[in-house]
């Protein structure tokens, strides 16, 4: 997994409890890619002490910047707030085709580009069922606000837990048998449930991806399966009540809100989720095409 380093000013890395908790520091991703941190700018150093060609595991690395120096912006997206940095990491984890801004290479079926896929509709009440135990669990979690600030996330109108509700009980009427949930989306809602009681920063991360990710790439998806397997038909879970990027936006500001509370450290935690909601999703997706 990628560790974000803090750069902050005068900072030894490792001094830090969360820091010495995270897995080694500056190992590539598998995912995001040898270069991946170096390209993205999320690790820069800087090394007044004028230490070079040492290994990076075993300098005592201290960032710091020269009192001419001026503070730069070091994270991509900061300067717009912290859910463009949540973005830009989460483009990243696409592919190419999936994305223009996507670096992943396509390992798994349901990376292959969604024009070629070949779902059934077995798969796809598969998913439906398990993205419906997903939501549930999230909007569960918000409602009970365990951690006073997931109640900012409240009736965003972003709620897809009743639309899949009615779309289930619309195939019903179709005459086809609902699944029960399975592995994918029991394995993901017991990680949320649990994430959101330990691990708050985690959780808006898997929040954030969730809901924005069944906007963009969702959508799109829901309208590829519909052409080949509904007869065009347009289920509720791609439907909004009121103006989706109003929608949107409105809790883009409430995130960046919640978010400004945060320590750097804290923030590149929920970013280092990033990958795991990924995971979680891409288990669920692949569901359509089993
Ligand atoms: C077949 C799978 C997927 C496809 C085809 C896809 C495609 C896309 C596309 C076309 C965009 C919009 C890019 C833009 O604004 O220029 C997007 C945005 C995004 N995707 Fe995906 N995506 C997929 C899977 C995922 C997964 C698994 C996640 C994470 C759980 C995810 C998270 C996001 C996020 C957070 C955004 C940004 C949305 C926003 O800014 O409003 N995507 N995706």
């Amino acid at each position: 997994m990628a560790s974000f380093i803090p750069i902050s000013q005068s900072q030894t890395l490792f001094n830090n409890t969360r820091l010495r908790k995270l897995p080694p520091l500056f190992l590539p991703s598998p995912n995001l890619g040898s270069d991946f941190l170096a390209k993205s700018g999320f690790v820069r150093f800087q090394n007044p002490r004028g230490i070079t060609g040492l290994p990076m595991k075993t300098a005592n690395v201290v960032v710091s910047a020269t009192t001419a120096e001026k503070p730069k912006k070091r994270y991509p997206g900061e300067a717009k707030g912290f859910v463009e940095e949540m973005r830009f990491v989460a483009m990243k984890l696409h592919t190419k085709d999936q994305a223009k801004e996507g670096e992943k290479e396509v390992k798994e079926p349901q990376e292959r580009p969604v024009a070629k896929w070949e779902p059934t509709i077995e798969g796809y009440l598969k998913f439906l069922v398990d993205s419906k135990l997903v939501y549930d669990t999230l909007e569960e979690i918000i409602e009970k606000a365990s951690v006073p600030s997931y109640a900012e996330f409240r009736n965003t109108g972003l709620e897809r837990s009743e639309s899949l509700a009615k779309d289930l009980e619309w195939f019903k009427e179709q005459g086809y048998t609902i699944p029960e949930p399975s592995g994918p989306g029991i394995a993901y809602s017991e990680y949320l449930k649990e994430l959101s009681e330990t691990d708050p920063q985690a959780f808006v991360c898997h929040f954030y991806n969730t809901y924005f990710a069944h906007t963009a790439g969702g959508r799109m998806i829901g309208r590829k399966v519909a052409e080949k397997l509904l007869n065009n038909k347009e289920l509720e879970f791609y439907k909004w009540d009121g103006d989706l990027s109003q929608l949107l936006q409105n809790v883009r500001e409430k995130l960046n809100k919640v978010a400004e509370s945060w320590t750097r450290e804290e923030k590149n935690h929920c970013l280092e989720e990033t990958e795991k909601s990924f995971k979680h999703s891409g288990d669920i997706l692949r569901l359509i095409l089993s």
